[in-house]
């Protein structure tokens, strides 16, 4: 069998030794390894400890280029199956979350297509501090995975969490990432891109105000968590929600009915599915005002104009995606979605009568109705908002095998 390829990116923390132990684990479990080190690593460790246990040259200038034809940030972020950055220091971590390149440790990541495990090790008021944390959760909504440092009695004197993973917690992590792509092969939507959109939208007013919708976002975030389950490579786009972001998942996040439009449109192309649960502001305001609108007179008329419909547009755009979008109604549910079908060009709608019991926004249940382009009308049942998404990726499934 081939080789597994696993990019060990350390950067310059105390727990840099631990690292050597990684890569000489990870050699001998049968991995071709190859070794970054940043400036600060090479510090605490040296480049000639990770050569000698992996047999590979280690990089650690991204301008040391040692053949003309190759350019060798590229080069191993092409190589990389996984990158797994361990330690990975604050600065790193925060580098990394905002797009800086100017090493070779951070050019290469941001280069690659792997997959990112990073594992933190740092001072426990670090790792706690709100800009680290804000940073860890941009890098998870890139759907990279963390592994949580360890409590104890840190390098530095404090009793905390901040003690990077033994080096069996982070081999294990590798195999477990290895077998888990493994047995995703073999899952129904596995090699499938899916995207869905979810929650509401909000537009702005003026610095205070805006216009919005009761979406919770549930149901479109049990999709993307169901998809994920069954294998798919998912992106959600989402409108504000308090739900945290499903893990392994690409999170957009993005405000307004606009921001939503240019994200889904930017995705569209390389998707297989679009699911468009998102309850999308219809209309948005004419003005923005740049400062607080006073109060002044007892009544206050503002003007709306039409926002730009994602899915007429995602509709018109077709390609080979299937298209499924959703149907909240009040009253002739069957008819108002299956004019929804027609007049965008989807392929499955999914309606629900919002002012039902069990079925509304925020509830965990909905009552769905799932209407395809051929015809077929499926009611269900009062489900959890997790067994409808299972319902509908169901249908989608046996029309992508038609
Ligand atoms: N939708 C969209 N962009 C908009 C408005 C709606 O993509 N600007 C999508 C929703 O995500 C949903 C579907 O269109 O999948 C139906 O949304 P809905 O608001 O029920 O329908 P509208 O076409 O807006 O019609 P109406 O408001 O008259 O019911």
């Amino acid at each position: 069998m081939e080789k597994k390829k696993v990019l060990l990116a350390v950067s310059g923390g105390i727990a840099a030794y631990k690292a050597a132990t990684v890569a000489s684990k990870l050699y001998q479990s049968g991995y071709e390894v190859k070794v970054i080190l940043t400036n600060s690593a090479q510090k605490f460790i040296t480049p000639l400890t990770f050569q000698t246990l992996t047999r590979q040259e280690v990089y650690t200038d991204t301008f040391e280029e040692k053949e003309p034809a190759i350019v060798s940030h590229i080069d191993i972020a092409d190589w990389a199956d996984l990158v797994l950055i361990a330690p990975a220091t604050a600065n790193v971590i925060g580098k990394l979350a905002n797009g800086i390149a100017d090493d070779m440790l951070s050019t290469t990541l941001l280069a690659t297509k792997a997959d990112v495990i990073i594992a933190p090790a740092m001072n426990v008021n670090m790792f706690n501090h709100p800009a680290v944390q804000k940073n860890m959760k941009t890098l998870s909504s890139f759907g990279w995975r963390f592994i949580e440092p360890n409590e104890g009695l840190l390098a530095c004197g404090w009793i905390g969490k901040g003690r990077l993973a033994e080096p069996e917690e982070l081999i294990e992590a590798v195999h477990d990432y290895f077998n888990e792509i493994t047995n995703q092969k073999t899952l129904p939507l596995s090699g499938k891109k899916i995207l869905v959109t979810a929650g509401p939208t909000r537009e702005e007013l003026d610095p205070v105000r805006y216009f919005t919708n009761h979406s919770s976002g549930k149901m479109g975030y049990a999709l993307a968590s169901v998809a994920k389950q069954l294998g798919a490579d998912v992106t959600l786009v989402t409108g504000p929600t308090a739900i945290d972001s499903p893990e392994g998942i690409k999170v957009e996040k993005v405000t307004s009915a606009k921001e939503m439009f240019d994200q889904t449109l930017f995705h569209y192309a390389e998707q297989d599915v679009v699911i468009k649960c998102a309850a999308v502001a219809d209309y948005t305001p004419v003005t923005v005002h740049e400062n607080k609108f006073k109060k002044k007179n007892d009544t206050w008329t503002v003007e709306l104009r039409k926002t730009d419909d994602i899915l007429q547009t995602l509709g018109e755009k077709k390609e080979h995606q299937i298209l499924v979008g959703f149907a909240a109604e009040t009253e002739n549910l069957e008819n108002y979605a299956t004019d929804k079908l027609r007049r965008k060009n989807l392929d499955m709608v999914v309606g629900n009568d919002v002012s039902k019991e069990g079925s509304g926004f925020g509830s965990d249940t909905n009552e769905i109705v799932i209407i395809k382009k051929d015809g077929s009308i499926s009611k269900l049942p009062i489900l959890t908002k997790e067994k409808a998404a299972k319902e509908i990726l169901q249908q989608v499934l046996e029309m992508m095998e038609q």
